[in-house]
């Protein structure tokens, strides 16, 4: 918080080691380590733009960043809402304060509590997995039954690098809960579906 804090908005290249599926980190950029890297805050974006989503979950808000960027999209849109948690009170009341200077308080509903016992009314259009690395699996197959076939769920931090989280994904492939396509960021996103209930 306190690296994205002295940043003040500025932009870094990305600094996360390079991966055999990424080499070249540096072409990318970043506000700090934590919120996700700026060309996936803008494919983000793009992504609820072009799917139209009517509900959008995310789980690891940290300063609502990646939260206003999906926003920004739903009120291109001009429908859907984005519902986001985060565990740490300190970091909530940052993103909170974030989110009401931002003017799109009205597409996004923050709550201070874990994903793992965030209760969604509904079907999920988007998950998009971003909290701690270890929990991520479970937190997907927690969201599972609500997510609508036809949805997507994304998970960041999905580089060979990081392990963890790449390793869940395909875990969950080899299950036959998830299609699954790795993107080659800096810190890596899967981009999934769903295989049950698609057609
Ligand atoms: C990588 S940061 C999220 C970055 C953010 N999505 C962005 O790109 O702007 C992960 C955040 O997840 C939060 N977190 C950790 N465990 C959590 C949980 N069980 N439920 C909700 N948030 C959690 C951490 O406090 C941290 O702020």
């Amino acid at each position: 918080m306190m690296q994205a804090e002295r940043a003040a908005g500025a932009l870094l290249p990305e600094y996360h080691r390079a991966t055999p599926e990424c080499p070249h980190p540096e072409r990318w950029s970043m506000y700090d380590s934590m919120t996700a890297e700026v060309e996936v805050l803008e494919f983000l974006r793009t992504l609820i733009t072009t799917v139209k989503p009517e509900l959008v979950v995310e789980t690891g808000a940290f300063l609502g960043v990646s939260t206003l960027w999906i926003a920004e999209g739903l009120k291109r849109n001009g429908f859907g809402k984005i519902i986001s948690c985060e565990l740490d009170p300190v970091v909530f009341a940052k993103a909170q304060e974030k989110i009401a200077a931002s003017g799109l308080s009205e597409w996004i509903e923050l709550r201070n509590e874990s994903s793992l016992e965030m209760k969604i009314d509904g079907v999920i259009d988007l998950l998009f997995s971003d909290s701690d690395m270890p929990i991520r699996e479970p937190e997907v197959k927690r969201f599972l039954p609500q997510i609508n076939p036809q949805g997507l769920i994304l998970m960041h931090d999905a580089s060979s690098h990081l392990k963890i989280v790449r390793e869940a994904a395909l875990k969950m492939e080899a299950e036959g809960l998830l299609s699954v396509v790795l993107l080659p960021t800096p810190r890596g996103l899967v981009v999934a579906q769903k295989r049950e209930g698609r057609r």
